[in-house]
């Protein structure tokens, strides 16, 4: 599934406060910039994660396992700073047709639509791929980034109790949603 398209996948977008971003596929050279990028998150945004991500080994192991046919990151960078990664994951067998997508902004570049420019950007990339279905799983509490999803297109189909267990143990429930990019089915 690997193609050129996708390692010279480049785009520039323009805030609405006119600053200029370029997403593209992460590449090994970018392994200090993505530690740096969850370097500095509060404790509690940190619990919230599924990966302990201020530890720079958990990261760098991402660097050496990239792999575009497994994970396609995307990255958002303002000139040389990277603020944002969104990622692709790819299944086999029977959920070959459907990817799971998750974001991750710096602070700094929030509430501007950069996260719905970067969450696009997936879904085309998805499209470009034929697959059928995008998920998310989000906590249901997080409101907002489930509505910010839900603009794209995404649907909310349930919500699973207790899904996600925090570091101390605490349960958190979560928001399945889905997007379907094209029909799946109905010719005979
Ligand atoms: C979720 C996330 C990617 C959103 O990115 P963003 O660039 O801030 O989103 P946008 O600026 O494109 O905003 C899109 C919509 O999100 C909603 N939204 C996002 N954050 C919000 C907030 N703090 N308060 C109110 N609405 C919010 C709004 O509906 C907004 O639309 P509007 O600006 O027209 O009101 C970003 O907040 C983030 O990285 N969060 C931490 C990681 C995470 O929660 N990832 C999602 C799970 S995979």
């Amino acid at each position: 599934m690997m193609n050129k398209q996708d390692v010279l996948y480049r785009q520039i977008i323009t805030l609405s406060d006119g600053s200029r971003v370029l997403l593209r596929p992460l590449t090994p050279e970018d392994r200090q910039n993505l530690i740096d990028l969850y370097a500095n998150l509060n404790a509690e945004e940190l619990r919230m994660l599924r990966h302990d991500v201020s530890n720079p080994e958990v990261v760098s192991a991402w660097i050496d396992d990239l792999d575009y046919d497994r994970v396609l990151p995307i990255l958002a960078m303002v000139g040389e700073q990277l603020v944002g990664n969104a990622t692709l994951h790819f299944h086999h067998g029977p959920a070959r047709h459907r990817a799971e997508v998750r974001i991750f902004l710096s602070k700094e570049v929030r509430r501007r639509g950069l996260g719905t420019r970067l969450l696009q950007a997936l879904i085309d990339l998805a499209k470009r791929r034929n697959l059928y279905l995008l998920e998310a799983e989000i906590l249901a509490d997080q409101t907002n980034v489930i509505k910010a999803f839900k603009k794209l297109g995404f649907e909310q189909q349930c919500n699973l109790d207790d899904y996600f267990m925090l570091p101390d143990g605490e349960f958190r429930d979560v928001a399945h949603l889905i997007l379907q990019l094209r029909e799946t089915g109905g010719e005979f």
